[in-house]
């Protein structure tokens, strides 16, 4: 019996005190004009004081539950994209799933970065159309302001703390009907490691270090490989990107996105960008965009949807799915 994973439910959290452009000027050398023309970012979460990437994770994949319509005892596998732990380990996913009471399977984390949900999504797929186990809890959480240098304009700006998560299932091929991830293409290139990096970590310096990031050099990178990846995802579907009905990019910087669009010919009215009110929230961007166009009414059941990110690493990959 063939089996598809297929998204049954999405969710996603913000914490609730919110930065905008105007309050980091207070204490930075920026403006909201050059935040906004040079990123589209307007203002960002961040996570109060003894709140946990786990507990972002919790809220998120809570509402993913609901919304799937199953308990903590339908779920057997966990997996948290995540570059900031709550600890070293065990895994935030460890203790996720202790925190949401479920109590069968594996769990663990995974890390690309930015492109750690794309990365999540399609191996939880592994695992689900494998057999190996039904339903999965993909989630991915962040709390980039505990690692980000606030003296430091050139990052402290563009990113922010939040989580999304999916609930993925195993089901037979002819009960899904067509829907399920399509196709997934992974990749990354480990020679870049100093474009963008955290300058601390438990082996070279037993501090958990602050990013660090050439953006410009990043930048280039970004477009053709986002795209390419985009076009070999499509490629196995046999279609072309701008067939797609809806793409969920990455939320790093809207130039991106733009260069992204107009490079594989998507329409603006195909795209989610949910940058502006919650900034580069690195693994947690992709679903907390998805969830909000679900909510919305803009991703709708049987939408093909196109899925990117591109991160430290360099990682980068696209995954095709129909909701
Ligand atoms: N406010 C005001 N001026 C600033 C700021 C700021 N916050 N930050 C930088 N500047 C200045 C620079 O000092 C520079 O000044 P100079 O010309 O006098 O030297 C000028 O603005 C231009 O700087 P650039 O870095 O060339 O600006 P750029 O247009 O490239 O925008 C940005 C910077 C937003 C970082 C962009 O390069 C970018 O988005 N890069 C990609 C980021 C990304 O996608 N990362 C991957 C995902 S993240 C992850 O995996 C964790």
């Amino acid at each position: 019996m063939s089996l598809s994973a297929v998204v049954d439910g999405v969710g996603s959290y913000l914490p609730e005190k919110v930065l905008t452009n105007a309050d980091l000027a207070k204490f930075v050398d920026t403006s909201d004009e050059w935040i906004t023309e040079r990123t589209g970012i307007r203002q960002r979460h961040q996570a109060a004081d003894g709140e946990y990437t786990s507990d972002l994770a919790v809220e998120a994949g809570r509402k993913a539950m609901e919304h799937a319509g199953v308990t903590a005892a339908d779920i057997d596998l966990v997996v948290v994209a995540t570059a900031t732990p709550d600890l070293t380990f065990p895994a935030t996913a460890a203790i996720t799933q202790a925190k949401l009471g479920i109590k069968q399977g594996a769990a663990f984390d995974l890390q690309a970065v930015c492109t750690g949900f794309v990365y999540a999504v399609s191996t939880a797929e592994k695992f689900l159309i494998t057999g190996q186990h039904k339903r999965a809890l993909v989630i991915g959480a962040e709390t980039f302001s505990r690692i980000l240098d606030w003296k430091d304009r050139t990052t402290c700006v563009l990113f922010g703390d939040g989580a999304g998560a999916f609930v993925m299932s195993a089901v037979p091929e002819e009960e899904a009907g067509g829907r399920g991830i399509l196709s997934s293409h992974l990749r990354c290139d480990g020679s870049m490691v100093d474009l963008l990096y955290v300058d601390g970590g438990v082996s070279m310096t037993q501090t958990a270090g602050h990013l660090r990031m050439q953006g410009n050099k990043v930048f280039r990178e970004a477009v053709n490989r986002i795209s390419s990846a985009m076009i070999e995802a499509a490629k196995v579907a046999d279609i072309n990107p701008s067939e797609i009905d809806v793409f969920v990019p990455h939320q790093a910087n809207q130039r991106i996105i733009d260069g992204v669009v107009r490079k594989l010919n998507i329409s603006n009215e195909q795209v989610i960008s949910t940058i502006a009110h919650h900034g580069n929230t690195s693994a947690a961007s992709i679903p907390l965009a998805f969830d909000e166009a679900v909510t919305d009414g803009r991703i709708k059941r049987g939408d093909l949807v196109m899925l990117e990110g591109m991160g430290g690493g360099l990682t980068w990959g696209a995954a095709l799915l129909r909701y």
